[in-house]
């Protein structure tokens, strides 16, 4: 199989030395067991990488388990991960499988490493090594043949030095390191990534393909783009929704362009400086409670201009059009993805906008495929 090819089967959009050398490293590596470990920025592509390792190894008939370390409260973790016994604590009502026996000859994707607690650092350090563990309460030992893949948007060594991560851990699981580079330093990739999303979008929403406009993929192209890909795919599907032609032109993207705006005013606002951070906090939730606000208005007068437009046609009597019943789930997505929009993929403040836990958010992204 070419690079070509590989990235073709596996969806890994770009041209740039620094993806081809990438693939180039993971189609030697997939077929082997050796662990991998995936860093960089988020929405980098991460997951994408550790499915393709997977999808390319001799285990890919197998499956492919993710956990997200940071998503699962820490007191569940090593349940989730190793199983228990019944009756092993309270709650515990049946004997039950854990990850690892789960993924039992396929792969274990552990995303957001760096978030695991150390005491099941160290149980898992241990699996790695002796490829066996014992399921919570239970004094019988499992065997398990599985590889794990790693992903973190963290500095391991210096969670290490914070001794906030096992560097025995940290120096079994490096062996092979993948470094996914932001998107601002892989520029030449973001006119395919681009047209890329618009095709997906459009296909999967049955809307007529729209047409870009050289002027949008210049200003797309020297965006900084620091919530990555994700704030790429998401702010080109947010143009289209918003798009009143087939045409996305620089318009299209200018709220990219309002909030950077916003941003540098801010930045250069004398009074911020004397802000405490809780106070600039509070400031950046009042914008996005705005923002949100507005874009609500928005809304809710197209819905209404559009119930008018068809009540005027067929003269229902009926108070309230069916238009203006917006399901919840709807509006959740539309919240959720505002506020990463706004916070540029930064989950934390993102959850911290909405008000809910960064779990929360984590569980919500997925049902949602954010
Ligand atoms: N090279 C790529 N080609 C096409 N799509 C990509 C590529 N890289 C990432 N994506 C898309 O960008 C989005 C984010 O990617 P992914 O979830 O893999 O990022 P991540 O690094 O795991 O992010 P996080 O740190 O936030 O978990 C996904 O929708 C993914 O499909
Ligand atoms: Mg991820």
């Amino acid at each position: 199989m070419t690079i070509s090819q590989f990235q073709e089967k596996f969806g890994i959009i770009g041209k740039s030395k620094e993806i081809r050398d990438l693939v180039d490293i993971i189609m030697q590596v997939a077929q082997s067991d050796i662990s991998v470990l995936i860093f960089g920025e988020s929405g980098v592509g991460k997951e994408v990488f550790a499915r393709a390792i997977h999808g390319y190894s001799k285990r890919a008939d197998n499956q492919l388990v993710t956990v997200n370390c940071g998503a699962i409260p820490e007191g569940i973790l090593e349940s989730e991960l190793f199983g228990h016994r019944k009756g092993a604590f309270t709650g515990a009502v049946e004997n039950r499988k854990g990850y690892f026996e789960i993924a039992d000859g396929g792969t274990l994707f552990l995303d957001e490493l760096a978030e695991m607690p150390l005491t099941t650092q160290v149980k898992l350090l241990r699996v790695i090594e002796n490829k066996e563990f014992m399921r919570i309460g239970s004094e019988t030992v499992t065997q398990v043949d599985v590889r794990i893949i790693a992903a973190t948007n963290k500095d391991l060594q210096k969670e290490v030095d914070a001794k906030r991560f096992r560097e025995d851990l940290y120096f079994r699981l490096k062996a092979v390191t993948l470094y996914i580079p932001p998107l601002r330093k892989r520029r030449e990739d973001i006119s395919e990534l681009a047209l890329h999303f618009i095709k997906l979008y459009a296909e999967s929403n049955n809307l007529p393909l729209p047409h870009i406009t050289n002027e949008a993929l210049d200003l797309l192209t020297n965006f900084p783009w620091t919530g990555n890909i994700r704030e790429l795919k998401n702010s080109i599907e947010t143009a289209i929704a918003l798009n009143r032609t087939d045409v996305l032109d620089v318009q299209s993207f200018s709220f990219l362009l309002k909030s950077r705006i916003e941003e540098k005013e801010n930045r250069n606002l004398p009074v911020y400086v004397h802000r405490t951070p809780e106070e600039s906090d509070r400031e950046m939730i009042y914008r996005a409670l705005i923002e949100i606000k507005r874009d609500l208005m928005e809304l809710k007068q197209a819905v209404y201009k559009n119930s008018q437009e068809v009540q005027n046609k067929d003269n229902n009597n009926s108070h309230i059009n069916v238009d203006e019943v917006v399901p919840f789930d709807v509006m959740e997505k539309e919240a959720i993805r505002n506020a990463l929009n706004y916070s540029r993929g930064n989950k934390k403040q993102a959850a911290k906008l909405l008000k809910i836990s960064e779990r929360t958010l984590y569980r919500k992204m997925q049902e949602y495929d954010l």
